[in-house]
């Protein structure tokens, strides 16, 4: 049995110090030190032996288990370290290789000009609000005296969610007046940019999504000097000092009197060119005294309180800046595009 145990641990030894990776190994360990291993079935032979020489035996059995751990450990160790220096070598950066690029995106030509115009107003004093793109028909038309026979209303023109014509798409920025009304301390000055929807079909100037900044003022002893002086100044800001304004007197249901501004044309200084279609001026935005009717619907005295408001169409006015001649540019997202500005 000792020669047994003896002829075991040296093949064992042997073995494993020939081991090449490490499930040989492990196949190993199962193999001599394992619970069906080769030791164990020796040591099942220990009940022939007599009292005198169990211990004994027992003993080397434990020497011989510790001998085989050890070489299976210092087996393990070696293979270990082989194993990583494999891995470096074959997976070795190299650090001569040119690197990945980098492609960072920027601002949208559109949003510069927001930017521009969120500016000029903070400098004034104007608060920047957002709101809902889904709108009641309340907000989007009642309550800003758009009367139920009106055509914007029409499910030829505007995105209605509900057969009963009360939720849609916010067909303009307006309903941010009534918001604010509701929501807001007196006095208010703020603007609203936002997506708006309409049913067109696309082409060089239209779009069924665009945005709007609506703008509007409530104080009191605010009146219609207020809203060109104050447009006048945002507009120089815009087009550059001594734009030649123009306001002409418009409809709006909302707003009471109420006016388009135009701004001479930049180009052609006002004999007439292909910017300005031959008129001489363009158009820019629609604006007015909010209507006493409104007011009032929002709990505001109309006795006490005015203000003014206009609305603004933004791809528009980076259309004009950049000198883009197509709206469908603004949203394709054409890099080649996009990467000019
Ligand atoms: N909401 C109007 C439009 O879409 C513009 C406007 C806003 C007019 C505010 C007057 C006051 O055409």
């Amino acid at each position: 049995m000792k020669e047994l145990m003896q002829s075991l641990r040296d093949a064992a030894i042997r073995t494993i110090s020939e081991t090449a990776d490490m499930e040989t190994l492990e196949a190993q360990r199962v193999k001599y030190l394992g619970k069906k291993g080769e030791l164990t079935a020796i040591l099942r032979q220990m009940g022939s032996l007599s009292a005198e020489e169990r211990p004994v035996m027992g003993q080397l059995a434990n020497r011989v288990r510790a001998e085989i751990e050890t070489a299976l450990d210092e087996r393990r160790e070696l293979l270990s370290k082989k194993l990583l220096e494999r891995k470096l070598e074959t997976e070795a950066v190299d650090v001569t290789l040119p690197a990945k690029q980098q492609r960072l995106g920027h601002k949208h030509p559109m949003y510069n000009v927001l930017d521009q115009i969120k500016d000029i107003f903070i400098g004034m004093g104007f608060e920047i609000v957002d709101g809902p793109e889904v709108e009641l028909a309340d907000y989007n038309f009642t309550r800003l005296n758009i009367d139920e026979a009106h055509p914007s209303r029409e499910w030829t023109d505007t995105f209605y969610f509900t057969p009963d014509s009360r939720i849609l798409l916010r067909t303009q920025t307006s309903p941010m007046q009534v918001h604010a009304m509701e929501t807001r301390p007196l006095p208010i000055r703020i603007i609203a940019p936002g997506r708006v929807y309409r049913k067109d079909e696309v082409d060089a100037t239209h779009s069924p999504m665009f945005h709007q900044i609506e703008g509007m003022v409530v104080d009191k002893g605010v009146t219609m000097a207020d809203l060109k002086a104050t447009l006048n100044l945002v507009v120089e800001k815009i087009y550059g000092e001594g734009t030649v304004t123009r306001f002409r007197p418009h409809h709006f249901p909302f707003t009471e009197p109420s006016c388009e501004l135009d701004i001479r044309c930049h180009k052609c200084g006002g004999k007439g060119c292909p910017t300005c279609k031959g008129e001489g001026w363009i158009e820019v935005l629609g604006a007015g005294m909010i209507h006493p009717k409104v007011l009032a619907g929002c709990g505001i005295d109309p006795d006490v309180y005015s203000g003014w408001a206009f609305g603004m169409g933004l791809e528009r006015l980076a259309m004009g800046e950049y000198k883009i001649n197509d709206l469908r540019l603004i949203f394709e997202n054409d890099k080649r595009f996009l990467e000019q500005f």
